[in-house]
C-alpha cells in the first residue's frame, strides 16, 4: 500500500514551525584487540549506543541550479525534463502518448517502507521523508564554453523525441549559457571548435568572474540558495604537486601566479566554496585536489563527487556486491563501452579516457576487501575498461560486461550483460537527486552526546555516494561502493532525522 505523506508521533521527535528535531540513538559497535585471561590476544566486539540530536530546517528555499556545461547533453536533457514535468507537457511517440516523469530519480520516483498496517507493507515516496525542494520550483542557469541556446542544444543532443522538443522550444530558446572558463590543455583537442563562449583573463580573474556570475544569478532570479554542479567535459587529471595544490595556501598562491596546472573545474570549485555554494563534480577528474578539500573544510562549504554513477558502474556495484556477498569469487571483470555523443568524442583522447578509467576501476575495491575468504591480501580480480567513440550510436550508449567467477569446487561461471540506453536519460535524474540532496544536507544540523554545539555534516558529502562512481569521502573515512549499502545509508540517515529506526528488514513482528 502507498501513502503520500505521514507525520511521526514519538517522544523523541518534535515538529516546530522551524525545525523537525529528533533525539536519535545510534547503535554501533566498537572493536578492541586485547589480551584475554589466558594472556592471548582476541578480538572483542562491544555494542555501543551514541545519542544524537538532529535538527532539520523545515522551510524549503527557492533553489537555483547552475550547471557547468549547461548546453551539453546532460544539461539540456535535465532542463528539458524539468520544464516538461513542470508544465505537464505530453508528447506523441510511435507507441502512443508519453507523459513526463522522473523515472531514475531516487528522490522523485522511489519509495521507502515506512511500516506495516494490518499486515500490509506501507510505502511512501522517498521525498516525503523530509521537506525537499520540489523540482517544479527550481530555477536553472549555468555556463558553457559553447554559446548555443538550450533549445538548439537539446536538438544537437538528439536525446528527446521531436514532438517533445517542438513543444519545449519556446521555453528554452531564450536560455543561453554564460561564458565558461576554458583551458584546452585539460579537455580533448577535438572540443576546440565548440569553444566560442569563453571568459578570458588570468585564473584569479576567472575565479572572480564565476563568483560574480553566481551573485548576479542569485539577485536576478531571487533564489535563496544556489547549488553548482559540473556536468561539463571530462578533464584530464591535474598533477598533485607539493607546493602547488597540496594545501589551500599553496593553491591560492598558485592561483595568483596563474599556474597552468590549475584546471577549470578547480577554478569553479574554488569560486563556489568561497561563496558558500555547494559544488558537485559529475565527472571523473580530480577537481578536488587536496588544496580544494582543505578550503571546503575551512569554509564548511559542501563538496561532492566524483562522476555520475549512471549505468555500467551502477550494475557493477550491484553485481559484484551480490557475487562477493554470496561467497562467489569474481576473478575477471571486463567492461566495454561505445558511445557516439560529445562525451564519447572527448573521451577518445588518452588523457581524458584515463580519468574515466581510474574512476571506473576502483568501484569493486570495498567489496573485494570485505571478503578475505575469497581474496588473499592484495589479490584483486582482473578488471579492464574499454571505451570507444562510435559517432553513429549518438547518446545511445552500449555497455557490454563480462564477469567471470570461481564457484564451488573449482567451477567457473561467466555472466555477460548488454545494455543499450540513452546516457543522458540516466544521468539527468541523478543530477537532480545530487542537487536536491546537497540542498537538503545543508539544512540538517546534528550534535553528538557530549558536543556543545550543533554542526553540519562534514563538508565532504559522502551521503551523495549512491549517485557517484568514485565517492569523495572525508579523509580517513571508508569508501563504500556497494549500491545497496549506499542507498541504505542515504535512507537511514534521513529516517534518523525523523526519529525512525534504520530499515533492518528483520520483520520480527511476523516471525
Ligand atoms: P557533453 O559533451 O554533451 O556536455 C558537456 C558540455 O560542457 C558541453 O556543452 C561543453 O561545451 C561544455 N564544457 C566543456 N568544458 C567546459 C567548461 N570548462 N566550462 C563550461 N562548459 C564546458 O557531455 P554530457 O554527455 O552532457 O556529459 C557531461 C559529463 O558528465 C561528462 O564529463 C561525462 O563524462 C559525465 N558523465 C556522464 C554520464 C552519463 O550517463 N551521461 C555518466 C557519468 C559521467
Amino acid at each position: 500500500m502507498f501513502i503520500e505523506s505521514f507525520r511521526v508521533e514519538s517522544p523523541n521527535v518534535k515538529y516546530s514551525e522551524e525545525h523537525i528535531s529528533s533525539v536519535y540513538d545510534y547503535n554501533t559497535t566498537d572493536l578492541v584487540h586485547e589480551k584475554n585471561r589466558e594472556g592471548k590476544y582476541e578480538w572483542v566486539v562491544k555494542p555501543s549506543t551514541v545519542t544524537y540530536e538532529i535538527q532539520t530546517q523545515r522551510k524549503v528555499p527557492k533553489l537555483g541550479i547552475m550547471l557547468v556545461g549547461w548546453g551539453g547533453n546532460n544539461g539540456s536533457t535535465l532542463t528539458a525534463g524539468i520544464i516538461a514535468n513542470r508544465e505537464g507537457i505530453s508528447w506523441v511517440t510511435k507507441d502512443g502518448v508519453q507523459r513526463p516523469n522522473y523515472f531514475g530519480s531516487v528522490t522523485q520516483a522511489s519509495t521507502c517502507r515506512i511500516g506495516s498496517f494490518r499486515g500490509e507493507e506501507i510505502y511512501a515516496p522517498f521525498k516525503s521523508l523530509l521537506p525537499m525542494v520540489n523540482p517544479d520550483d527550481v530555477v536553472l542557469g549555468g555556463w558553457d564554453i559553447n554559446n548555443m541556446n538550450l533549445a538548439d542544444a537539446m536538438e544537437r543532443a538528439k536525446v528527446l523525441d521531436m514532438d517533445l522538443q517542438k513543444q519545449l522550444r519556446p521555453y528554452m530558446d531564450k536560455m543561453v549559457p554564460l561564458p565558461g572558463v576554458y583551458d584546452p590543455d585539460f579537455i580533448a583537442a577535438n572540443q576546440g571548435s565548440r569553444a566560442n563562449n569563453i571568459f578570458k583573463g588570468s585564473k584569479k580573474e576567472k575565479m572572480d568572474k564565476i563568483i560574480e556570475d553566481i551573485r548576479h544569478f542569485k539577485s536576478q532570479t531571487k533564489v535563496d540558495k544556489v547549488v553548482v554542479l559540473w556536468t561539463a567535459n571530462t578533464e584530464r587529471y591535474s598533477d598533485v604537486i607539493v607546493g602547488l595544490n597540496d594545501t589551500k595556501e599553496n593553491l591560492f598562491a598558485s592561483l595568483e601566479r596563474d599556474e597552468p596546472e590549475i584546471s577549470p573545474s578547480t577554478i569553479y570549485a574554488l569560486a563556489c566554496i568561497q561563496e558558500g555554494v555547494p559544488f558537485i563534480n559529475g565527472s571523473p577528474q580530480n577537481t578536488f585536489v587536496p588544496g580544494v578539500i582543505d578550503f571546503a573544510v575551512e569554509k564548511g562549504t559542501l563538496i561532492g563527487g566524483d562522476d555520475f554513477k549512471s549505468g555500467q558502474t551502477k550494475m557493477k556495484s550491484v553485481l559484484v556486491d551480490f557475487l562477493v556477498g554470496a561467497g562467489i569469487k569474481p576473478t575477471s571483470i571486463v567492461s566495454y563501452n561505445h558511445l557516439g555523443n560529445n562525451d564519447g568524442m572527448n573521451l577518445s583522447a588518452p588523457q581524458t579516457f584515463r580519468s574515466k578509467e581510474i574512476s571506473k576501476s576502483n568501484v569493486v575495491d570495498d567489496m573485494v576487501s570485505s571478503n578475505a575468504i575469497l581474496f588473499k591480501p592484495g589479490e584483486h580480480p582482473d578488471h579492464v575498461i574499454v571505451i570507444k567513440y562510435v559517432p553513429y550510436v549518438g547518446d545511445s550508449k552500449r555497455a557490454m560486461d563480462e564477469y567471470t567467477s570461481e564457484i564451488f569446487m573449482g567451477g567457473r561461471s561467466t555472466i555477460a550483460m548488454h545494455n543499450t540506453c540513452e546516457d543522458s536519460l540516466l544521468a539527468a535524474p541523478l543530477i537532480l537527486d545530487l542537487v536536491l540532496l546537497a540542498e537538503l544536507c545543508s539544512r540538517i544540523q546534528l550534535k553528538r552526546e557530549g558536543e556543545e554545539k550543533f554542526h553540519s555534516f562534514h563538508p565532504v558529502a559522502a551521503l551523495l555516494s549512491y549517485m557517484t562512481k568514485a565517492p569523495l569521502v572525508p579523509p580517513g573515512t571508508p569508501v563504500i561502493n556497494a549500491l545497496s549499502k549506499q542507498r541504505a545509508c542515504l535512507e537511514n540517515v534521513l529516517r534518523a532525522c525523523i526519529g525512525l529506526a534504520p530499515e533492518n528488514n528483520m520483520l520480527l513482528e511476523y516471525k
